[in-house]
Parts: structure tokens; sequence; C-alpha cells
């Protein structure tokens, strides 16, 4: 290696060394919050789409708890997102579908229940996450237009880009386990991870530098699952799955960070936070971990919560509180605003490299 070559080489190692040892602590204000994905983040997305109540959480008792009406969150109260926000002393976050061009404050959420990263992924019932996309895109241009293309820029660079996905596009697949015959899992969460490296790589190209990355749950333990093993015990494929995905998805994570300049990035272990708190609920204030609130049969575990979704009958506890999972595949109130902490101002434990609060001071490269 000739000099000069050796000095740009060993400034690289050292740059890369400072943006991912370092995280960044100078305050900021006005920093934009965009959120992406699943319904662990959609804040009424699918209320503005054609889609089934299935896929819906506008009615009764969802909401209960905080806003005191249906919203469209699946919970009974806040969303990760809606404490993330607050912690980050932004408004609750939109859905960007009823937005307004001239309603755009703090950010915009383009997430949908039922979303996955593959497009067949409930096709037709939901905004997959490549079309969630395509919104950030048109927001970009309104944006643009109404305030130049200057501020726009900087909105969009400085944002943080929140995003949770993954979840549903392993369900099919587990509920048909013919078809780990044609396809290994391994194959399968490869084409996952792919098609969200494309995603986050679309973003980074609209001007998007700061990622926060939600892992897959320890959705096998969820009462939705239990449900399926018949004998109450969590499903042990679709953790393996789970936990497939995470360590592709924090490996393509950190390659980004070396490919892209000024790609940054916070993973948050939704799978360990989640199964801490599912194995000892009682370290965590919660007295079932099981069972739904919300729900009806064993372990609340059909989804019927709020009898729309073509049952009527189902069952309610008076304590939300007290359970880790508010319906049969979310978080309570409580969970989230947990787990929402974690994610705010957590150790590399479970949120790494850097945190949000990090993540959200950081000035951008
Ligand atoms: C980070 O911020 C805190 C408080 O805002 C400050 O006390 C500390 O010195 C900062 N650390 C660095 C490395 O700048
Ligand atoms: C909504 O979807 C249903 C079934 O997929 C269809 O019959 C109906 O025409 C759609 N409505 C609108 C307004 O697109
Ligand atoms: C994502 O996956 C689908 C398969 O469901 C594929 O058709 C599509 O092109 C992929 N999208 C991206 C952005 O990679
Ligand atoms: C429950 O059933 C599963 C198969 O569905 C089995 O693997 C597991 O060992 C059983 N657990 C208990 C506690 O019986
Ligand atoms: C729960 O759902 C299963 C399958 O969809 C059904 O067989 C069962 O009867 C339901 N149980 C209750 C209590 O609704
Ligand atoms: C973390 O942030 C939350 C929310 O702002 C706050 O309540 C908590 O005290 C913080 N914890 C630490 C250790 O700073």
């Amino acid at each position: 290696m000739s000099t000069p070559t050796l000095h740009i080489f060993l400034f690289t190692v050292l740059a890369s060394l400072f943006v991912s040892t370092f995280c960044d602590n100078q305050s900021r204000k006005d920093v934009a919050l965009f959120i992406f994905g699943d319904s662990i983040n959609d804040a009424g997305t699918n209320n503005y789409i054609n889609t089934t109540a299935n896929f819906r959480a506008n009615f009764p008792p969802y909401g209960e708890t905080f806003f005191r009406y249906p919203t469209g969150r699946f919970s009974d109260g806040r969303l990760m997102v809606d404490f993330v926000a607050e912690y980050a002393n932004l408004p609750l976050i939109s859905p960007y579908l009823p937005m307004k061009d001239d309603e755009f404050m703090g950010g915009a959420n383009f997430a949908s229940g039922g979303a996955g990263a593959l497009v067949d992924t409930y096709e037709g019932f939901v905004v997959d996450l490549k079309t969630q996309l395509q919104q950030l895109k048109q927001l970009e241009k309104k944006l643009r237009k109404e305030m130049g293309s200057e501020k726009t820029k900087r909105i969009i660079k400085e944002g943080v880009y929140l995003i949770s996905i993954g979840t549903n596009d392993y369900t099919k697949p587990l509920l048909n386990p013919a078809l780990f015959q044609s396809i290994s899992m391994e194959d399968y969460v490869g084409m996952v991870i792919g098609n969200i490296t494309s995603v986050l790589k679309g973003i980074y190209k609209v001007g998007g530098r700061k990622f926060a990355m939600l892992g897959v749950g320890q959705f096998g333990c969820a009462p939705s699952w239990r449900r399926l093993t018949r004998n109450g015990s969590c499903s042990g494929e679709a953790n393996k799955i789970s936990q497939l995905h995470n360590v592709a998805l924090t490996s393509i994570l950190a390659k980004l960070e070396t490919q892209l300049q000024g790609f940054k990035y916070s993973y948050f272990d939704f799978y360990t936070s989640g199964s801490e708190r599912i194995q000892y609920p009682s370290k965590y204030g919660f007295k079932e971990a099981k069972s739904a609130c919300c729900g009806s049969g064993p372990y609340r575990a059909n989804s019927t919560c709020g009898g729309q979704r073509g049952v009527k009958e189902y069952s309610l506890c008076r304590h939300p509180e007290k359970y880790v999972f508010f319906d049969s595949g979310h978080p309570s109130e409580r969970a989230n605003r947990q787990f929402a902490q974690l994610m705010w101002n957590g150790s590399a434990s479970v949120i790494r490299p850097c945190n949000m609060k990090e993540l959200f001071k950081h000035e951008g490269t």
C-alpha cells in the first residue's frame, strides 16, 4: 500500500470508528419522526384504506386507556411511537393518509396494520412497506412545494425513520409449513431482509440518514401462537424464524453503515425486551403475560377483541395495565411505554449501537 492510500485507508477506518462508537450528543430541536411498518406502529392508517375489520382497531375497547376513544391503534392506549414522540418533544405523529397539505407537524406515520416487507403479505388489505416508501416520496415533493427545497432537505436528512416490519411476512409460511419444503427458512428470511434493505436504501436515496429499526418480537409467545401449540407453550418455529430474522437484520444494518455515507442507526432488540417481560412479568409490574386482556377462547387468543371481526362475543379484562398483551398479538399501553423507554435511553444490551435519544441528537454528516 502506498503512503497516500494508507492515509486514506486509515482516515476511513478512524472516521467509521468515530461514527459507530461515538454516539452524537449535541442537542437539536425540531427533528422530525417518520414512522413505517405494521400494526406495532399503525396510528390509524388502516382507517383510511379499503380493508376489513381484521386489519382495523377503530372500535372500542381499543384506545380505552388513554384516548378514551378508538383511534385505530392496536392497543388499549398509546403505541411505542407515541411515547418516543413525547420523549423527543414532538406532538403525536399523525397518519399520512388523511394528512392535508398544511398539516405536517413533526413527521408522518405511514405504518399499516398487517403490512409486511413482501408485497404479497396480506396484499390488497394493507399498505405494504414499498408503498409506504412511495408515500414518503410524495410527502417530500409536497414539502418542497410548501417550504422550499433547502428546508425540506434538512427535515428529511435530520429526521428519524422508525420502522417495525417482518412479523406479518412470517405468518403465512408458518401456518402452511409445506412452504418450507420448497424454500428453507433461511432463504425465506433472506427474501424479507432483501426487501427491507431496498426500502432502507430507498429512504436513504430520498435523503434519510437516521434509522431506528425494531427487530421482530418473540411473537411465538403471543397468545395467538400459544393457542396453536394447543398446550399453551410458545411456538418454537415462530421464535426460531424471529431470531433468524433479527440476526440477518443486524448484520445488514452494520453493513449499510459501512456502505452508505452518513447512515446511522439504532437497532431495538424487541425480542429480548419482550421475552424478559413474558418470562418474568412480575419483575416489570405485570400479572399476566400468557393471556391477552381482550379476546376470546383460551388465553383470549382468538382475535375477536371489540366484537367487530365476525364474532360478537369477547371478553375484556378490567386492568389492561396488568397484562403484557392487550389483544392476541399486541402489547398493552404499559408494555409499549416500557419498550419506548428502552428505545429512548436504554443501554446497548437492548438498543444499539446508539439509543434513540442519541440518534435524535445526531447532527447528520
Ligand atoms: C453529552 O451531553 C451531556 C449533557 O447534555 C454532557 O454533559 C456531556 O459532556 C456530553 N458528552 C460529550 C462527549 O459531548
Ligand atoms: C373494497 O373492497 C371490497 C372487497 O375487496 C370491494 O368489494 C369494494 O368494492 C371495495 N370498495 C371500494 C370503495 O374500493
Ligand atoms: C418485495 O417482495 C416482493 C415479493 O412479494 C417482490 O415482488 C418485490 O419486488 C419486492 N420489493 C422490493 C422493493 O424489493
Ligand atoms: C407442547 O406441545 C409442543 C408441540 O406442539 C411440544 O413441542 C411441547 O413439548 C409441549 N410442551 C409441554 C409443556 O407439554
Ligand atoms: C377460536 O377460534 C378457533 C379457530 O378459529 C375456533 O375453532 C374456536 O371455536 C374459537 N373459540 C372461541 C371461544 O371463540
Ligand atoms: C429515560 O427516559 C424516560 C423518558 O423520558 C425517563 O422517564 C427516564 O427517567 C429516563 N431514564 C434514565 C435512566 O435517564
